[in-house]
C-alpha cells in the first residue's frame, strides 16, 4: 500500500515515519526547502530522528515529494496541513482546500482521505469531501475519514504508539480501512460515532487546556495580590486525590494548538446560536498575562523600565522545542519595548528567530524568563542579570509569578 502524507511538518511527518515501517510513504509538501532537506535524510522536526528517515529513505520507503504525479496511485492520503486563524481570529480552511486540490487532481484511483489536521465539525464532511470532488477532473469515489492527530511535539512519555487516537469514517467501509490503517502503529483505536464526535473531541481537549491555563494565569495574579505563593498554594490543592488537576501559571499559551483550536470550537458555537463565552474569556485572559508581567517588572524597577537591558530568556513557546508559533515571548517582547526597554533574547534552542540571533545568557539589567530548556542552566539564568523575573517557576531565588 502507498501512504501520501500531504504536509510534512510536525504531525506529517511523525505520521510518515511511523507508517513507513508498515507501509510506503510519500511524503508531499509544497516547501520545496523542506523536502530537499528531507531526501538528504536531514529532520526539521523535534521527535523525528533523521537516522530513522534515513533508514527509510535507504529501503525505498520513503520519499519527500512537491510534485503531485508523485502521490498519483496512493492507496491512503493524509491530511497533515496547518489549520490557523485569519488576520480577525476565524477558521482559516485555505490550506486544507489546497491540500483538496492536490488530492483531487492527482489522486486518480478510490483512495481513503484521512484528515489528521485540526479543524471544526463537520470539515470532513461539509469541506474537505465536496472540496476533493470539486477538484477531481474524472470523478473517483473515495472513502473519508477523520483521526486527529494528539501529537506533542518533544515529549517522551507519549508517542503515536502509545497515545490513544479517536477515529470515524462517513461510512463503515472507511471507518474499518482506517482501523486497519492505524492499527499497525499505534495500541489504542478509539471509533466514535461520527466524524463530528472526533472533530469536536479533538477542539475540546484543546480548549479544557487553554481554560484551566487562564482559570490558573488569573488566580496567580490573584495570589500575589493576597501576597501568597501560587506555586505552594496548587500544590497544596493537589493533595487532593480526586477532582483536581494542577496546571501552573505562565506567560501565555503557543504553538499551534492551544491559543488557535478553541477559536475554531468558539466560531462555530456562535454560528449555531450558542454561547462560547468561557473560550472568548480565556482567550483574553492568556493574551493579557504578557501586560500583566510586564507591569509587575516595571514594578519592581521604580517603574521605569526606558534605557533598560532586558534579555528574555527562553523564546520557545514550551521548553526543549524550537517551536515560536504564538509565543507568548512575542507579546511580552512587544510591551517592554513599548516601555522603551531595550529588548534581547536568549534561546539556542530556537537560534534565529525574526532576523534576530539569540544573545548571551548574560550582562542584562533584567532578565525575563518566558520558556526554560532543561539544557538552560537555572543558575546562569540567576547570575545573567541584577534582577530576574521567571514566568517558569523553575528559577528559584528569582522574582516571578
Ligand atoms: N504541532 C502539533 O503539536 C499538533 C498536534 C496536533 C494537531 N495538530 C494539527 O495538525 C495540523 C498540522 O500541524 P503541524 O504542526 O504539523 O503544522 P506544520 O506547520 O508543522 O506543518 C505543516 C506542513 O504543511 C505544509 N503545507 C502547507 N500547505 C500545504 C499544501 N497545500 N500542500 C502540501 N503541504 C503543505 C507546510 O509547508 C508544512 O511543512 C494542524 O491542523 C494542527 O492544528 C498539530
Amino acid at each position: 500500500m502507498k501512504i501520501a502524507v500531504i504536509g510534512q511538518g510536525y504531525v506529517g511527518l511523525t505520521i510518515s515515519v511511523f507508517a513507513a515501517e508498515f507501509f510506503e510513504v510519500v511524503g508531499f509538501d509544497n516547501n520545496s526547502k523542506v523536502v530537499a532537506q528531507l531526501n538528504q535524510g536531514i529532520s526539521h522536526i523535534e521527535g523525528v530522528e533523521s537516522s530513522i528517515l534515513n533508514k527509510w529513505i535507504s529501503e525505498g520507503r520513503y520519499k519527500a515529494t512537491t510534485l503531485g504525479e508523485d502521490i498519483s496511485d496512493a492507496d491512503i492520503a493524509v491530511i497533515a496541513v496547518p489549520t490557523p486563524l485569519t488576520k480577525d481570529r476565524k477558521p482559516d480552511l485555505g490550506f486544507i482546500e489546497a491540500a483538496c486540490k492536490t488530492i483531487g487532481t492527482y489522486i486518480k484511483k478510490s483512495a481513503l482521505v484521512i484528515n489528521e489536521s485540526t479543524s471544526y465539525p463537520g470539515t470532513l464532511r461539509d469541506f474537505i469531501k465536496p472540496a476533493i470532488e470539486k477538484y477531481s477532473e474524472t470523478p473517483v469515489e473515495h472513502r473519508y475519514a477523520i483521526s486527529p492527530e494528539r501529537v506533542d511535539p518533544g515529549r517522551g512519555d507519549f508517542n503515536q504508539k502509545n497515545t490513544p487516537r479517536l477515529f470515524a469514517g462517513l461510512t463503515p467501509e472507511a471507518s474499518k480501512q482506517t482501523r486497519d490503517f492505524y492499527s499497525k502503529f499505534c495500541d489504542i483505536l478509539v471509533e466514535v460515532s461520527s466524524p463530528e464526535v472526533a472533530e469536536a473531541a479533538k477542539l475540546f481537549e484543546n480548549t479544557f487546556r487553554q481554560v484551566n491555563i487562564a482559570l490558573v494565569n488569573e488566580f496567580a495574579q490573584i495570589a500575589h495580590a493576597l501576597g501568597i505563593s501560587v506555586y505552594e498554594t496548587l500544590d497544596a490543592a493537589n493533595t487532593k486525590p480526586y477532582g483536581f488537576m494542577k496546571f501552573t501559571p505562565s506567560a501565555g499559551v503557543g504553538g499551534h494548538c492551544i491559543p488557535v483550536d478553541p477559536t475554531y470550537l468558539a466560531a462555530v458555537a456562535e454560528e449555531n446560536g450558542a454561547p462560547a463565552t468561557f473560550i472568548r474569556r480565556a482567550n483574553e485572559v492568556n493574551l493579557e498575562m504578557s501586560k500583566y508581567i510586564v507591569r509587575r517588572v516595571a514594578e519592581d524597577n521604580g517603574g521605569n523600565l526606558e534605557g533598560k537591558s532586558v534579555l528574555v530568556v527562553g523564546v520557545a513557546y514550551k521548553p526543549n522545542v524550537a517551536d515560536v508559533r504564538e509565543t507568548a515571548a512575542e507579546l511580552v517582547i512587544e510591551y517592554l519595548r513599548k516601555k522603551g526597554a531595550v529588548v534581547t533574547w536568549h534561546d539556542e534552542v530556537v537560534g534565529n528567530w525574526k532576523g534576530e540571533a539569540s544573545a548571551p545568557l548574560q550582562g542584562a539589567d533584567i532578565a525575563v524568563v518566558i520558556t526554560k530548556h532543561d539544557s538552560v542552566d537555572a543558575k546562569k539564568i540567576l547570575s545573567s542579570a541584577h534582577y530576574v523575573f521567571d514566568t517558569t517557576g523553575k528559577v528559584a531565588g528569582s522574582k516571578g509569578l
